[in-house]
């Protein structure tokens, strides 16, 4: 069985393909052929050996990214009955998705429906949790309300888009000019080029900044956030230095982390085989092009979704 794995920190090159044994099943455990898996910039910080990521790794390397994957149960353990061979299934793993076959317990996977695609079910979990958890547990989004969203584009983003109209807000999107039409299709009401200083200026205050791009960029939309409004800035790394101009500022402001919900999943996924959340997949690698992979999501460029093929 094909794993990608890295055994020290560092670049892309990282990255090898790697020969692993395959594990016998415990009781509960479901062994899943993998189809499709998302790749998150978490993947690539960690690899570089950043943040909260690369603090947990850093003592059983060698270590295998993928938080998130798609596949059919190849085998279920004796007692397993939610799911059969061959039936479909995706959700959110703790490490490892970048393998041909990965043994997970039963009950932290969910179903696919039928009509939602292998690749749009591979690339929801981890970017629609954070999208819904910072809109919502996090952001406290109402209807009505003004949300600004940094990297509107982006895996998180274009979920965090769509899901704030569902709220009824009114979504201003950042993004540069080539993705406009992308998210005007999206629903955007407001698309704004982060570059271009004379739409920026004219921007009205928003109730809720959603900021996915941190650092000198979260703080620089903090002047456009009303008195009393709120931000939740999701890259974790520079999110200590983005809540203290917030705050500078007397703004609220929190950093969040996602977890692992599947009820709130099953929601997101309904919303997917229903048409009212499209997950958008711009990019597929083969298991083995994992460092291009990495080096296009490292662009902080990507739009929508980057996947690996199992
Ligand atoms: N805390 C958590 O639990 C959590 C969970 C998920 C993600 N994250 C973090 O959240 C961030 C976003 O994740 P993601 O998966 O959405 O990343 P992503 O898909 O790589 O985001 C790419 C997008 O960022 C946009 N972008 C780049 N620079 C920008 C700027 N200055 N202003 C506005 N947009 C800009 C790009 O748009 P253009 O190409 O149009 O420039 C592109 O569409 C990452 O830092 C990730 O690590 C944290």
């Amino acid at each position: 069985m094909k794993q990608l794995v890295i055994k020290a920190f560092g670049d892309a090159d990282q990255l090898e393909l790697a020969d692993v044994p395959a594990v016998a099943l415990e009781p509960g455990q479901v062994r899943v052929r993998m189809h499709f898996a998302g790749v998150n910039p978490i993947d690539a910080k960690t690899r570089a050996g950043l943040g909260w990521g690369a603090e947990a790794v850093k003592d059983r390397l060698p270590w295998s990214p993928g938080f998130e994957l798609m596949g059919s149960v190849a085998e279920a353990a004796p007692g397993v009955t939610a799911f059969q061979p061959g039936d479909r299934v995706f959700g959110m793993v703790a490490g490892g998705g970048y393998s041909q076959q990965l043994v997970v317990a039963a009950d932290s996977l969910l179903p696919v429906p039928a009509g939602v695609s292998d690749e749009m079910a591979a690339g929801l979990p981890l970017a629609g949790a954070t999208a819904w958890q910072g809109l919502t547990d996090h952001g406290g989004l109402k209807a009505g309300e003004r949300v600004l969203i940094s990297a509107a584009a982006g895996g998180v983003g274009h979920l965090a888009v769509q899901l704030a109209k569902s709220l009824g807000a009114v979504v201003v999107a950042l993004t540069s000019r080539a993705n406009h039409d992308f998210l005007r299709q999206l629903g955007a009401d407001e698309i704004l080029d982060y570059r271009d200083p004379a739409a920026m200026a004219a921007l009205a205050p928003v109730d809720l900044l959603f900021d996915l791009v941190g650092g000198t960029s979260g703080e620089s939309l903090l002047s456009h956030v009303k008195p009393d409004g709120r931000v939740i800035t999701v890259p974790t790394i520079t999110a200590p230095q983005v809540i203290a101009a917030a705050e500078a500022r007397g703004l609220r402001a929190a950093g969040m982390l996602r977890r692992t919900d599947n009820v709130q999943l099953a929601s997101l996924i309904a919303m997917v085989a229903d048409g009212r959340l499209k997950v958008d997949i711009s990019r597929v690698f083969e298991l083995a092009e994992g460092p291009a992979a990495h080096r296009q999501i490292e662009t902080g460029h990507t739009r929508g979704k980057v996947l690996l093929r199992g």
